[in-house]
C-alpha cells in the first residue's frame, strides 16, 4: 500500500492505474476507521481494480466551536487496517497541500444543504462538497463510496456529481452498526460508558418508527413525536433534530408517501450522533 503525502504523488498513483487499464475506486474519510469504513474499502475493492482511501480531516467542514481540533486521529493504526482490507493507497495531505495559502474556491450545492445537518452546521456541507470535488479532481476516480450513515451527505454528493457533470458513479452503502444497534462513527470514542450505554436508543427510535408504519401509521407528525418521546424518555440525550422527510429531495411531509427518511440529531454531553432509516410505502 502506497502512502501519498501530495498532489503530486496520489495523481501520478492513480494516473498510471488508468493508464494500464484499470479502473479506480475513491473512498473519502476522515480517518480513525471502524468497521463502516473498513465495509466501503471491501466493496470498492470488489468492484474496482486499484483503491484509493483519503484521509484527511479537512478542517472547512467544521464548524468554529465543533470538535475539529479533538477529531480523533491514528495513522498507524488506519494505515494497518487499510492495508488489511488490500486498499492499494492512502492519499493523506496537510492542510498546506489542500488550502495553500489564497486558497479561494468553494461547491456549493443548494437547496438539499437548508435543512437536516445543513441547519444544525451552517458551512458544513459547503465544506464537503468542496473537498470532495477537490479530492474527485485529483484521483479522477470511476466510482466513489459513501455510507448512508451520513444520508444527507450522500444526497448532496450525488447531486453535485449529477449537476456538475462530473462523470462518476457514486455508490452508497448501508449503515454498519455495533451489535446493539448503534451506527459506528469515529466519534462513539467520545462517549462516557453511560451515554454508550443510552445511545443504542436512537436506533432503536428509528425501528420503532420502521414498525409504526409497517403496521399502517401514516401520519408524519405522529411517528415523528413517537421518535421524539422514545429519545426524550433516556436520560443525558437532547434532541438536535427528527426530521421526516421525502427522498431524495428532502421535502417535508404530512402524509408517508413513497420514499421518506427519518433523519435525527441527538446530543450526549458534548458528542453529537447522528442516525437515520429509509421506509418505502
Ligand atoms: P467520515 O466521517 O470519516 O466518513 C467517511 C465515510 O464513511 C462516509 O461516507 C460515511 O458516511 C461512511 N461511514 C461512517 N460511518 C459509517 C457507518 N457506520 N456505516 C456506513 N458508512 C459509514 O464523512 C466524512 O468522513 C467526510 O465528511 C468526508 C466525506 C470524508 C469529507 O471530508
Amino acid at each position: 500500500m502506497q502512502v501519498c503525502r501530495t498532489i503530486g504523488e496520489i495523481k501520478e498513483f492513480a494516473n498510471k492505474a488508468r493508464v494500464a487499464g484499470k479502473t479506480v475506486g475513491l473512498v473519502p474519510t476522515m480517518g480513525y476507521f471502524h468497521e463502516g469504513h473498513l465495509n466501503l474499502m471491501r466493496e470498492a475493492k470488489k468492484n474496482c481494480d486499484v483503491v484509493v482511501v483519503s484521509l484527511y480531516v479537512n478542517p472547512i467542514q467544521f464548524g468554529p466551536k465543533e470538535d475539529l481540533g479533538e477529531y480523533p486521529r491514528d495513522f498507524d493504526r488506519d494505515c494497518t487496517m487499510a492495508r488489511s482490507v488490500g486498499v492499494d493507497a492512502i492519499f493523506a495531505p496537510g492542510n498546506d497541500e489542500m488550502y495553500p495559502p489564497g486558497y479561494n474556491s468553494f461547491v456549493e450545492v443548494a437547496g438539499i444543504t437548508n435543512k437536516l445537518c445543513g441547519l444544525s452546521r451552517p458551512g458544513h456541507f459547503r465544506g464537503v462538497t468542496t473537498v470532495v470535488a477537490k479530492l474527485f479532481n485529483i484521483v479522477k476516480p470511476d466510482r466513489a463510496f459513501f455510507g448512508q450513515k451520513d444520508a444527507q451527505q450522500a444526497m448532496v454528493i450525488e447531486k453535485m456529481v449529477r449537476d456538475l457533470n462530473m462523470g462518476l458513479e457514486v455508490v452508497t452503502l448501508p449503515i454498519v452498526r455495533e451489535a446493539d444497534g448503534l451506527a459506528m462513527s469515529s466519534r462513539n470514542v467520545y462517549l462516557s460508558a453511560e451515554q454508550r450505554q443510552a445511545a443504542p436508543v436512537l436506533y432503536r427510535s428509528l425501528c420503532a418508527f420502521r414498525d409504526a408504519v409497517a403496521g399502517g401509521e401514516r401520519d408524519v407528525q405522529k411517528l415523528c413525536r413517537g421518535i421524539e418521546e422514545m429519545i426524550l424518555s433516556t436520560p443525558g440525550a437532547q434532541i438536535d433534530y427528527v426530521e421526516i422527510l421525502s427522498v431524495p429531495d428532502l421535502e417535508p411531509l404530512n402524509t408517508m408517501t413513497g420514499r421518506c427518511i427519518a433523519a435525527l440529531a441527538v446530543r450526549f454531553g458534548k458528542t453529537r450522533l447522528i442516525d437515520n432509516i429509509v421506509v418505502e410505502v
